[in-house]
């Protein structure tokens, strides 16, 4: 082992954090009450807003990882023997069915195959066959396949009784996401994806129908750490009530890689992700690998792709890693010892990214 290594991360995540994001890391730590920590937090909510797409009040980043956010969601909208619509088509939809299911919802599964979209018509035609769903859930960037969710044509569900709850671990920060414009009631994220900070913060976002669902509760929440109404009284109301021992070191880091994403601009940092990917997508195809996602709905921001026959891909994979630095992350389910999950997201969304990582995959296979 290296004492410290330092790695090109092109997995699923983390990937390479934004300088601007290490190097805050390093700020002397404040106190969880402290003004100046509470003005931070104030100011990563607004830029927050802006990235999610939405005028949200309740909108905080949970301390956590992208699981927690999904709990945090699950946990706060919905109350035992409640129904939660689900759309699984890959790992993560597979865990928004658990995480609900653990919390007491009854889940109806509306699935495609992995490497398939969701249609959302079916999602549509279920929430008609369950009208008092409290929630449909999707997953935007099915991080397990490369697949993207078409999430806009769910807003028809504005107009029925339940929210629709999105995971935006993968995509937010890479690819399009417009909380109000597509009507969504819930939406979490993570810090160490597309928002190119470290892993450590999950993003959340409430409608304020969804945030009357959650008030309307007549039983409470069961965490006390995920509960998002606790947690809106500590972050964002004026009494400012103590819940837990917030990090500032986290908060200042991904305060600076929300800066940097914000700077560039949402429809160039898109843009550059788009390119980025599809770079990558058309190199891998000229050399005999298969892309998992169907086309028209292949995520540039994570390409899950399919080793040419024949080569067992572990040991490239630990090539790559060890002789070059370089991370990608293995095939998940049923494409596990078969596939690839290569990541360009946030600060690893780069050109050189795809460079590197072809002349080191070159080079591994030439000895395969
Ligand atoms: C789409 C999706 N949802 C949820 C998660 C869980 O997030 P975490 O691993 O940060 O807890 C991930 C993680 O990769 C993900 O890709």
């Amino acid at each position: 082992m290296t004492a410290h290594a330092d790695r090109l991360l092109l997995g699923p995540g983390p990937s390479n954090p934004y300088p601007e994001a290490t190097e805050a890391l390093g700020r002397p730590v404040l106190g969880h009450l402290d003004p100046d920590y509470l003005c931070l937090m104030s100011d990563i909510a607004e830029d927050l807003r802006s990235v999610f797409g939405t005028r949200n009040e309740l909108t905080l980043p949970v301390s956590g990882t992208g699981s927690a956010a999904m709990e945090a969601c699950l946990a706060s909208l919905l109350q035992p023997g409640e129904r939660a619509i689900v759309g699984v088509n890959g790992y993560f939809g597979e865990r928004l069915c658990e995480v609900a299911t653990r919390g007491g919802a009854e889940v109806v599964r509306v699935e495609a195959p992995w490497g398939r979209a969701l249609d959302p018509a079916d999602l549509l035609a279920a929430q008609r066959a369950n009208p008092d769903a409290r929630l449909l859930a999707v997953v935007a960037a099915e991080t397990s396949t490369g697949v993207r969710n078409d999430v806009a044509a769910l807003a028809p569900l504005s107009e029925t009784d339940t929210l629709l709850l999105v995971d935006a671990v993968t995509a937010l920060g890479g690819t399009e996401l417009r909380v109000d414009e597509w009507k969504i009631d819930a939406c979490y994220s993570a810090s160490q994806k597309c928002l190119g900070a470290p892993p450590g913060l999950a993003p959340v976002t409430l409608s304020p129908r969804a945030v009357d669902v959650m008030r309307a509760r007549t039983t409470p929440v069961r965490s006390f750490y995920l509960d998002l109404g606790l947690l809106h009284e500590y972050y964002l109301a004026p009494s400012h009530r103590y819940h837990h021992t917030a990090s500032s070191t986290m908060a200042y880091a991904l305060h600076a890689g929300l800066r940097v994403l914000l700077e560039e601009g949402h429809e160039l940092v898109w843009s550059r992700h788009a390119s980025v990917g599809a770079r990558l997508q058309n190199a891998l195809t000229k050399r005999g690998f298969g892309l998992l996602a169907e086309e028209g709905h292949r995520l540039p921001q994570l390409t899950a792709t399919l080793l040419p026959e024949g080569l067992d891909e572990a040991p490239l994979r630990r090539a790559l890693l060890d002789r070059y630095g370089i991370e990608v992350g293995g095939g998940l389910g049923e494409f596990a010892g078969r596939a690839w999950r290569i990541g360009m997201m946030g600060h690893a969304a780069r050109e050189r990214s795809v460079l590197a990582l072809l002349a080191a995959v070159d080079e591994v296979l030439a000895e395969a």
